[in-house]
């Protein structure tokens, strides 16, 4: 079976998406800059959503639309979770064992790691936890992972894409990003195996560019900023349509939402430098 992700594939923007509206607006997207894609869940949305239905949308739609579409589980904690996704036709998925020390991260990487392999799943991990929120669960507290830990990761573990902390943040960043861009080359050096961006959101399309100049850079996480676009589309289609004016229309706003989750996506896909 062909990796999605290897040292050798394309770069890809990964977007946590949802419902199935919010992965149509990125589908969409995606298809017409004729461009592969990554759509995320998260444990929450994982949770939430009728899994079957949404691999099924998201599989036939995304065929329709010429174009593949990887699923991906993102930042799951707990082994159940992880068979799950795998049992339901998840592309790929991310075992976030960063919070634990090292050996146990190795340990429960390797043990995901195992059991994707039978099923032709690739397998994320992450050393060093990455700032900020994502779903409930908070690493304020956490910097810079550690090169040496990073070290003894790849030596150790079997996976497809490496994520570490190098200075980006989940969510909105206070301030301006701060990010050690030197050690994705000092881990090009000691790993090929592609590396993730964490915390996409807020970085200006300039950070973006540089990022994708590593060669080993092979995903790029987005997920506030698909959330703010949803309400950023809420908030248009009020405004300009005047409520009161024009009578409350559920398609109006369901349109307005569609189109600025496809414009957002679409400004990031650009910066891959695939136009159609
Ligand atoms: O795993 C998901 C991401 O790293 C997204 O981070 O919400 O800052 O875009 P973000
Ligand atoms: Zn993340």
């Amino acid at each position: 079976m062909v990796k999605y992700i290897s040292s050798n594939s394309p770069q890809y923007f990964a977007f946590n998406v949802w419902s199935i509206p919010s992965a149509k607006a990125v589908m969409d997207a995606a298809s017409q800059l004729k461009c592969d894609i990554i759509l995320q869940t998260s444990m929450k949305a994982f949770q939430q959503l009728d899994i079957e239905e949404f691999h099924a949308y998201v599989k036939s739609y995304s065929q329709k639309k010429k174009i593949n579409t990887y699923l991906h589980l993102d930042h799951c904690r707990t082994l159940d979770w992880i068979h799950t996704a795998i049992e339901y036709g998840w592309d790929s998925v991310m075992i976030d064992a960063s919070d634990k020390p090292l050996d146990e991260n190795i340990r429960l990487t390797n043990e995901v790691a195992d059991l994707a392999a039978r099923k032709g799943v690739l397998v994320e991990a992450e050393v060093g936890q990455i700032r900020g929120q994502e779903d409930e669960i908070s690493s304020v507290e956490a910097g810079i992972a550690r090169m040496e830990d990073i070290d003894r990761f790849v030596k150790n573990t079997r996976i497809d894409m490496l994520a570490a902390a190098i200075g980006t943040v989940h969510g909105q960043y206070k301030g301006v990003p701060n990010l050690h861009y030197q050690m994705i080359s000092e881990i090009n050096e000691i790993t090929d195996i592609p590396f993730v961006i964490h915390g996409g959101s807020g970085l200006s399309d300039e950070i973006l560019s540089r990022l994708l100049s590593y060669r080993n850079v092979k995903k790029i996480n987005i997920s506030t900023e698909v959330k703010l676009a949803y309400k950023c589309g809420i908030e248009e289609s009020i405004c300009k349509n005047g409520v009161e004016k024009s009578g409350f229309d559920p398609l109006v706003i369901n349109s307005q939402i569609h189109t600025s989750i496809q414009n957002m996506t679409t400004n990031k896909l650009r910066l891959l430098g695939r136009t159609s």
